[in-house]
């Protein structure tokens, strides 16, 4: 969760001002725990932002303050380097464009003590999936009331430690986890996800998360029934979900089960949308602008002029662009026969940060130290002995064709869903180094 030995090395040679030029150094000051924050107020929120961030061109390549920091920083290899002033850009767009929103960052989507920090200080709310993440949140002075234990999967000894720290607000998608809750933490307020089939996501969250709707109709009674809060309803529309008409559909489905409990005596008061919102890997995506009208316009079609409190849990949204990792090619080999494509090694594979290119669902763009002359197809694997460690295989990449051992590579958009999903020590490899700037 936090960053590895490595990293926590580059960090410390972060803080000794004289092998760092002033220039990068002076980004990083702000303080790791936050002060405690007042209640979130949209206008304070925006006030509060120091900083413009410094985005990449159009398409183009690295966030220019990573590029400066990897210009002259030692840093291990591989290592994500993750610009907090787009995190917090990324953030303030989102609140401007669902200005009605209560916006919780999925701390799943990259825990690192920096981003957790000044999302805290924007007024960000949390979601989070276990007592580590709740933990985590709590030590940034995040009051417990900015927590939501989203994960339908908890144990019930984690469900009690959590209501005695506070927490209040909790999902669940099926009787037993409900009685659960009802045991350990009464009167809190529940919210039961529903599933959806996630159509159109890079990563859908399809099958695991959520119950059928009829099934949450009589859950929600029980909750009550219970002496819980049966406060609503939620889904997420699968991660990297770029149709945006996915988010109305959902709605469709949300609105008859609020009719469906009112009937039954409860008046649900919050719909929480999860993510699903995108970082710029190797194909176009929508705007955030465009998914927060795609979102108000659905939601005055449902709601009309009865609107629920809105909750969205944006993670590869926020962080996913903000990050890069360095890699370096480990070796360039061939193989004879047909295929003719070279197999590059990088020192990063599956096991590493890069799990989402499972069936390479994610397709990460790819810079290199070599950019700018002839290229030829590839295959591109990381560098365990497990012949699973194959991170495009189908997809067409293309690398330069003079491209050698040694040389660097960057996998950009790389900040979400990476230093998280890195494995201890898989065949002796540190996890994941980060570094926040
Ligand atoms: C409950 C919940 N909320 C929010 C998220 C974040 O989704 P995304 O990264 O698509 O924004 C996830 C992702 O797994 C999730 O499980």
């Amino acid at each position: 969760m936090f960053a590895s030995e490595p990293g926590r090395r580059a960090r410390s040679r972060l803080s000794t001002k004289s092998q760092v030029p002033t220039k990068v150094l002076d980004a990083p000051k702000s303080p790791d725990i936050a002060k405690p924050a007042a209640a979130p107020r949209r206008k304070t929120k925006l006030a509060l932002v120091a900083r413009q961030a410094e985005m990449p061109d159009e398409r183009g390549g690295l966030p220019p303050k990573i590029e400066r920091y990897l210009a002259t920083a030692e840093v291990p290899s591989p290592c994500l380097v993750v610009d907090v002033d787009i995190v917090a850009h990324n953030f303030l767009e989102l609140a401007r464009s669902l200005p009605d929103a209560r916006i919780f960052y999925a701390v799943k989507a990259n825990p690192a003590d920096k981003i957790v920090s000044r999302l805290a200080r924007l007024g960000s709310a949390f979601d989070t999936a276990s007592m580590g993440e709740i933990d985590l949140c709590l030590r940034h002075r995040v009051t417990p009331d900015r927590i939501s234990f989203g994960n339908t999967i908890k144990k019930e000894r984690d469900i009690a430690a959590a209501y005695a720290k506070g927490v209040r607000m909790f999902a669940f998608d099926s009787e037993a986890e409900l009685e659960k809750i009802a045991r350990v933490a009464p009167g809190s307020k529940v919210y039961c996800r529903v599933l959806m089939e996630c159509e159109g996501a890079e990563w859908p969250l399809s099958r695991k998360f959520g119950c059928e709707p009829e099934m949450a109709a009589d859950l929600l009674v029980r909750a009550r029934d219970l002496g819980l809060d049966a406060y609503g309803v939620s889904f997420h529309v699968g991660s990297q979900q770029t149709d945006l008409t996915q988010f109305d559909k959902a709605l469709t489905r949300t609105v008859a089960l609020f009719r469906e409990v009112a009937s039954r005596g409860i008046e649900l008061r919050m719909v929480n949308m999860g993510g699903g919102f995108p970082s710029r890997y190797r194909t176009d995506v929508p705007s955030i602008p465009a998914y927060g009208q795609a979102i108000r316009e659905a939601l005055a079609r449902h709601f009309g002029d009865r609107q629920p409190e809105v909750i969205v849990e944006p993670g590869r949204g926020i962080v996913g662009d903000a990050g890069v990792i360095q890699a370096e090619v480990v070796l360039v080999s061939e193989k004879g026969g047909a295929d003719g494509r070279r197999w590059v090694y990088l020192d990063v594979g599956k096991f590493h940060g890069l799990a989402e290119t499972m069936d390479e669902a994610i397709k990460y763009r790819l810079m290199t130290s070599r950019d700018g002359g002839e290229t030829s197809p590839v295959v591109l694997a990381g560098p365990t002995c497990d012949s699973a460690d194959i991170l495009y295989e189908k997809a067409d990449y293309r690398l330069p064709s003079d491209l050698k051992a040694g040389d660097k590579v960057w996998i950009l958009a790389t900040g979400a869903y990476t230093t998280t999903y890195s494995a201890v020590a898989f065949n002796g490899f540190p996890p994941l180094a980060s570094v926040c700037i």
